[in-house]
């Protein structure tokens, strides 16, 4: 438990008040003395990077933003780049000067936008995250906000999904819960159920008990916990 050896109340991060460092803790283990290259996507004032810093002491913290925090002085292992999460060509020339032998680990804090993290997510997973290493996507949660810019809540009304009266109607009735299955297919919520398809590609693939799978999944293991998202790239 790397975190219980720092002094969190140093770091200017929301991760800490959030609880986020008790589930890094448990990805995070392995990497903890090694020299471990990291990239987070939003800095905001820079906590999460001085965070990371002292978490791994041998690591190299790269961080983006569309707007560098004024007073964030040098740091040696911290390197801080302005542009967008959607700029693949900057995501690029980030990666090739920081860690041209791709990232361990990639945390996605910025926009938490759907279609904005889609894109930087597909970008750095596929060409510049190490096989074996992990993606992170924090409060994916968002999604479901009314007030979000791509948020949407659930509806509470329930759909019936058989003719009420009917037999099939009734039975269903007593063992499925009051609300039936709702869907977000677009915005951040929509994005990780994408991955969730990605997750079961063999299958997908397959399309049927008898089909063969044309491929397998890019990613070995997917963690849906609340508000984080950890994708482990396969080896
Ligand atoms: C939640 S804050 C980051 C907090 C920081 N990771 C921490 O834990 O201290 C989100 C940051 O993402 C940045 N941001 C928003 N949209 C962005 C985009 N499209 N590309 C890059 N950064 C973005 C914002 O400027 C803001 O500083």
């Amino acid at each position: 438990m790397r975190s219980t050896q720092l002094s969190l109340e140093k770091y200017d991060s929301d991760k800490i008040s959030s609880g986020y460092l008790a589930r890094y803790d448990v990805f995070f283990e392995s990497w903890i003395d090694k020299p471990v290259k990291l990239l987070e996507l939003g800095i905001h004032r820079g906590g999460s990077l001085l965070l990371w810093h002292d978490y791994f002491v041998a690591g190299t913290v790269a961080g983006i933003d569309i707007k560098l925090p004024s007073n964030f002085g040098p740091v040696d292992r911290i390197h801080l780049y302005e542009g967008s999460q959607t700029d693949t060509q900057f995501l690029s020339h980030v990666s090739h000067q920081v860690a041209p032998e791709g990232f361990d680990i990639i945390i996605d804090d910025a926009s938490h936008l759907g279609e904005f993290t889609r894109v930087s997510f597909w970008h750095l997973f596929d060409n510049h995250l190490k096989p074996g290493g992990l993606y992170v996507i924090e409060d994916w949660g968002t999604g479901y906000w009314s007030d979000w810019p791509d948020g949407k809540t659930i509806s509470s009304r329930s759909r019936p999904l058989f003719r009420a009266g009917s037999m099939l109607s009734n039975v269903l009735t007593k063992v499925l819960p009051k609300r039936s299955l709702s869907s977000h297919s677009a915005g951040m919520v929509g994005f990780i159920k994408q991955l969730v398809d990605e997750q079961a590609a063999t299958d997908v693939t397959r399309g049927s008990w008898k089909g063969k799978p044309t491929r397998s999944s890019k990613f070995s293991e997917i963690t849906i916990a609340p508000s984080m998202v950890f994708v482990r790239k396969a080896q």
